[in-house]
C-alpha cells in the first residue's frame, strides 16, 4: 500500500492543544506570568493519561517480561557521566542568529523556520536577513551544586534517561539475576535547552522519556534490533495507534548520533507531517567501554566460560510525544442528531476515565443514590465519574470529549429491573446489561483487544 502524505482526519496541533486546555489536560505552564516558551503543565486528565501510557510501556517492557527490570536514576548526576558519554563534547545544534531579527535558528532546519521579518519567508531568503555563520550550541541545562558557583560545581540536568542505565550496569548484573540478554527500563524527566521547540508538546525542553536499554551478545546485536522494532510498532498499534499512519525509517550513515552503529526511527503522520516518534538504535559498545574507560570500573558481562562487553539496543520514547500522538490519532469530529461532537476515540486502556455513571435525573435521590452506589464500587477497580448536571445529552459529550469509552445511565427502568443503559462512545449504541454484572463487564472489555475505528 502506497505511504500516505497527509494526515488522516479532523486532527491539527492547535485543536488537540485547544482540546487539552479547555478539558484539563494540558496547560501552558506559568500561565499567570506570561508562560515560559514551550513549557507545559499537566491538569486532571492530563495526568491519567499520562499514568496510562507509562502504565502500558511498564506493562508491556517489564510487567510482562521475565528478561527486564527496572531502574530510577537520579537526574543530576556526577558531571564527569556526561563527560565520557560524549555529551559535554557534543551533544549540540548547529545554531545561526539573525543580526536584524535577533531570532536563533536551527542551521540544519532553516528550511523549515519562518524568517522574523517576514514569516512568509525562510532565514536568509530577504535581503535584510543577516546571519551569522553557524555555531555550535549544547543543549544540556547547566546548574551547580553546592553552595559555590564556581567552574568545578558545574553539573547538568541530564538531557536523557539512558546514562543512568550504563552507570548502574555494574549494581544491577550484582545485585539481581540477570544475564545477556536482558534489559533495564526507565521512565523519568529529561532537559534539553532545545534551540526550536514547538508544537505543543512535540518538541519541549522538559520532557519525559521511557528508555530501555537491552543488553545483548554482540553477535546477536542486528536481529535483537530488528526484534525490539518490531516490538515497539506493535506497542504503538496495539493501542490504537492507525499502521497507516506509522512508519519505520532507517537512519542514513550521517544521521546517526555519535554512539549510534544502526538506528531506524518509527515515524508517525502528525498534522504536521512524518516525525520521529521514537528511536530504536544499536549503541553497539559505546556506552559501557566510555564509562569503563573514565571511570576506571569495568563494565563487561562475565559468566562461567564467556567475558564480553555486551552491545544495547535501545528503544527511546518521550512521553509526551506519545500522548501527542494518541491524542492525533484520537481526535475525531463528526455530527450526531444534527449536532456536532468531538470525540476522543483513545484506546480505553488510554483512557483517562473508562466510565461514567450518569442518573438520568439529577435531582431524583433513588436514582443519585443507585448510582453514587455503582460509582463508588467502580472506581475501586478502575477510574470512573459520577455526574448528575445539566442534560443527559450534554454530560454524554463531555465525556466523548474526553474519552471516556463507557457511560452508565441510572433510570427509571434500572429502579424496577436492576438494569442499567451502557453507552458505547465509538458506536453510540446503548444496550440494557444488569447493574450487578456492570464492574465485571467493563474489566472484561478492558483486557480485550480494541480496534481504533469501528
Ligand atoms: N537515549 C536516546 C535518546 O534520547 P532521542 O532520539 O534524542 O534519543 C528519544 O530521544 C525520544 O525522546 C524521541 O524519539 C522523542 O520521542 C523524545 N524526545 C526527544 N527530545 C524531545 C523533546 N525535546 N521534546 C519531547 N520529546 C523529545
Amino acid at each position: 500500500m502506497a505511504e500516505l502524505e497527509k494526515f488522516e482526519g479532523p486532527a491539527t496541533i492547535e485543536k488537540v492543544a485547544s482540546l487539552c486546555r479547555r478539558r484539563a489536560f494540558v496547560f501552558p505552564t506559568s500561565d499567570i506570568y506570561g508562560g515560559l516558551g514551550s513549557s507545559f503543565d499537566f491538569g486532571h486528565y492530563g495526568v491519567l493519561l499520562n499514568q496510562n501510557i507509562k502504565g502500558e510501556w511498564q506493562r508491556s517492557m517489564i510487567q510482562e517480561r521475565d528478561d527486564m527490570v527496572a531502574l530510577d536514576s537520579a537526574v543530576i548526576m556526577n558531571p564527569q557521566v556526561w563527560v565520557a558519554s560524549g555529551h559535554v563534547e557534543g551533544f549540540s545544534d548547529p545554531m545561526v542568529d539573525c543580526r536584524t531579527c535577533k531570532l536563533r535558528f536551527r542551521a540544519d532546519q532553516l528550511d523549515q523556520s519562518n524568517c522574523g521579518k517576514r514569516p512568509s519567508k525562510r532565514p536568509g531568503e530577504d535581503a535584510q536577513c543577516d546571519l551569522t555563520e553557524p555555531r555550535h550550541f549544547n543543549l544540556m541545562f547547566e546548574t551547580h551544586v553546592g553552595a559555590l558557583r564556581d567552574d568545578a560545581s558545574v553539573a547538568y540536568l541530564r538531557p536523557e534517561t539512558a546514562q543512568g542505565i550504563f552507570v548502574n550496569f555494574k549494581n544491577v548484573t550484582s545485585s539481581l539475576r540477570v544475564k545477556p540478554p536482558f534489559g533495564i527500563a526507565q521512565i523519568g524527566k529529561s532537559f534539553r535547552n532545545e534551540i526550536t521547540p514547538g508544537n505543543f508538546l512535540f518538541r519541549v525542553r522538559e520532557f519525559e522519556q521511557m528508555e530501555m536499554e537491552f543488553f545483548v551478545p554482540p553477535a546477536d546485536a542486528d536481529s535483537w534490533h530488528q526484534y525490539w522494532i518490531e516490538q515497539r510498532v506493535s506497542w504503538h498499534t496495539g493501542l490504537g495507534v492507525r499502521p497507516s499512519h506509522l512508519r519505520v525509517r532507517k537512519h542514513e550513515a550521517d544521521e546517526l548520533s555519535h554512539y549510534s552503529l544502526a538506528t531506524s526511527d518509527l515515524e508517525y503522520l502528525f498534522p504536521i507531517g512524518w516525525q520521529e516518534l521514537e528511536g530504536v538504535a544499536n549503541r553497539g559498545d559505546y556506552d559501557l567501554r566510555q564509562h569503563s574507560q573514565h571511570s576506571g570500573t569495568t563494565l563487561e558481562w562475565i559468566g562461567h566460560e564467556e567475558r564480553y562487553v555486551p552491545y544495547v539496543i535501545e528503544p527511546a520514547l518521550g512521553v509526551g510525544r506519545a500522548f501527542l500522538t494518541f491524542l492525533c490519532d484520537a481526535y475525531d469530529e463528526e455530527v450526531v442528531a444534527d449536532r456536532p461532537r468531538t470525540v476522543l476515540r483513545l484506546h480505553p486502556r488510554l483512557a483517562p476515565v473508562k466510565a461514567a455513571v450518569l442518573p438520568l435525573i439529577g435531582k431524583d435521590t433513588a436514582m443519585v443514590e443507585q448510582a453514587r452506589g455503582l460509582y463508588v464500587d467502580l472506581r475501586k477497580s478502575m477510574s470512573a465519574e459520577y455526574d448528575d448536571a445539566a442534560a443527559i445529552g450534554k454530560r454524554y459529550r463531555r465525556q466523548d470529549e474526553i474519552g471516556t469509552p463507557w457511560a452508565l445511565t441510572i433510570d427509571e427502568q434500572t429502579l424496577a429491573d436492576g438494569t442499567v443503559t451502557l453507552r458505547d462512545r465509538d458506536t453510540l449504541q446503548q444496550e440494557r446489561i444488569p447493574i450487578d454484572g456492570a464492574k465485571q463487564l467493563l474489566l472484561d472489555k478492558l483486557e480485550q483487544p480494541w480496534l481504533p475505528r469501528t
